[in-house]
């Protein structure tokens, strides 16, 4: 300090000496805002974010029917099926639901005993053996409705003749031819028989006027018209 006060008093010739510094001053008013600085440039792209959380079902879409497609092409001829099982049993034998006879009397059986089943031993039908020619009376084996019919040639004698179902004379016929004409007394019938039934023909007293010749018959006939539904049988 001494030394640099001595020499500027020799550069400058004598002045006085210089004096101590001064305090520090207060500090400057701050300047004005600079102008705004430019865009920086565009930084580095950032990390992958995380994965959002599932969304929520949406709504049900509208469904609109499609236009008819085209006839699809025939198919191939399929194999031919199985061979079908075998029928039923076999049926009832029809043989068992018929009765059917038809009889008639023989010239020497002319003028038979009153009272007694008339002896037709001339048969026409009696494949079922329905009729019994012993006892000259048609034995029902099938419950039903049974269509009997007599034609009775009536000659010399007078007749009165009587259809017979167990005893009881259900049906009457009568012809009072006397002489040398012939005539025919005939009848028929329904009737609803029972199993075990009988049926004959047989004449009165004196008028068993039934007549058979070679030119002349004299028949008996009756068939099961209706047979009675299948009942069970109790025993
Ligand atoms: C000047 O600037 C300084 C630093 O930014 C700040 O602390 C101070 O308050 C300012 N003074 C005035 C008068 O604005
Ligand atoms: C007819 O019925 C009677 C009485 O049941 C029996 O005796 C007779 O043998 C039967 N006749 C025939 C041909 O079945």
């Amino acid at each position: 300090q001494n030394l640099l006060a001595t020499w500027t008093i020799s550069e400058r010739g004598l002045l006085g000496l210089k004096g101590d510094p001064g305090e520090r001053g207060e500090p400057g008013l701050n300047g004005t805002k600079g102008s705004p600085g430019r865009d920086g440039l565009v930084g580095p792209p950032g990390v992958t974010g995380i994965k959002g959380q599932k969304g929520e079902q949406g709504p049900i879409g509208e469904c609109l029917p499609g236009a008819k497609g085209d006839v699809g092409i025939e198919g191939a001829k399929g194999e031919p099926g199985t061979k079908g099982d075998s029928g039923g049993a076999p049926g009832e034998n029809a043989e068992l639901i018929r009765s059917a006879f038809s009889v008639g009397l023989f010239p020497s059986k002319s003028f038979p005993p009153p009272g007694l089943p008339v002896k037709f031993d001339k048969v026409f039908y009696n494949v079922e053996g329905h009729w019994d020619p012993e006892l000259n009376k048609f034995n029902v084996t099938l419950s039903g409705v049974y269509l009997f019919t007599y034609h009775i040639t009536v000659r010399n004698r007078p007749l009165r003749a009587a259809l017979v179902v167990n005893g009881v004379r259900k049906l009457r016929t009568r012809d009072s031819l006397y002489g040398q004409d012939i005539d025919q007394a005939s009848n028929l019938v329904l009737l609803q028989l029972s199993e075990g039934d009988q049926v004959w023909l047989e004449t009165l007293r004196d008028w068993n006027g039934v007549y058979s010749s070679s030119e002349d018959d004299s028949t008996f006939s009756g068939f099961l018209l209706y047979p009675d539904p299948k009942q069970e049988i109790t025993v």
